[in-house]
């Protein structure tokens, strides 16, 4: 499979970390470092947190603003959630879908990504779907097997196109906060089985053009690693993201032009 040209993402996921009185403080910081142009950059910021770095953004649009969650409808009786409608009032671009830790402690099932992915490209927001086998899946040699189910289950409602272009995040579970990197090589192959399962739904074409990022452990010093890796389109960085100066870093390692 050809891996036609895609802009490299980069987004930083701060989980459960600043919320509206430091997030500001996090965004002029980051502003005031030097960025490289030729990356997308975007800041996955607690929904509570949107509303100040927003402000703190004004109409600059580097970094764009994600979500870390967004919920299946426009509106209803949902108590404590929040919908896509929601998040485009503060101008947010991208959502995360998925995430282990949500799968994990929440209980988050393949059945309710797939609704959020969905809700999420129809209100014109791109789905950051997280995919990744755990460790004991990774042992047992079922990384292809778990990524399948997932990404499957998960673009089952999707659209292959359109302004709001999914894209996947293969995170091992494994290498979430463990500072245990899964090697460039095996991210590779773990995306061309995510790209695989993309193609056996749409075809060639959205899976040459859909961009696939990874996650786990990914700091200033490995991230030139990964997007040199053909097929790796940019990283997803949890703990290395909460400094705005070495998430700039970061950014200009990966972009050094
Ligand atoms: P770390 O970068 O802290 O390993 O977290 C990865 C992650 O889960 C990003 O979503």
């Amino acid at each position: 499979m050809e891996i036609g040209f895609m802009k490299t993402i980069l987004i930083a996921n701060w989980k459960m970390h600043y919320g509206p009185m430091k997030a500001g403080g996090w965004i002029r910081a980051f502003r005031r470092e030097r960025l490289p142009k030729d990356l997308d950059i975007v800041v996955a910021v607690p929904h509570v947190s949107l509303a100040a770095a927003r402000a703190s953004l004004g109409r600059a649009s580097i970094p764009a603003l994600a979500a870390q969650d967004s919920f299946w409808t426009a509106d209803g009786a949902y108590t404590g959630e929040i919908s896509p409608a929601m998040l485009l009032e503060f101008g947010v671009q991208y959502s995360l879908v998925g995430h282990s830790e949500r799968r994990i402690y929440l209980g988050e099932t393949d059945e309710m990504v797939a609704k959020k992915a969905a809700a999420l490209q129809a209100a014109g927001i791109a789905p950051v779907i997280c995919v990744g086998e755990n460790e004991a899946q990774y042992k047992k040699g079922e990384m292809a097997k778990v990524l399948k189910a997932q990404v499957t289950a998960a673009i089952a409602n999707l659209k292959p196109d359109g302004k709001s272009a999914m894209i996947f995040a293969y995170e091992p579970v494994w290498a979430i906060g463990t500072g245990k990197a899964c090697p460039p090589q095996a991210a590779k192959e773990a995306h061309e089985v995510i790209r695989s399962a993309i193609q056996k739904k749409f075809n060639s074409n959205v899976a040459e053009h859909t961009r696939v990022i990874y996650g786990g452990s990914v700091d200033a010093n490995n991230i030139n690693e990964y997007v040199t890796t053909t097929g790796v389109n940019g990283a997803l960085v949890g703990g290395a993201s909460l400094d705005p100066r070495a998430f700039a870093l970061l950014c200009r390692t990966a972009n050094p032009a």
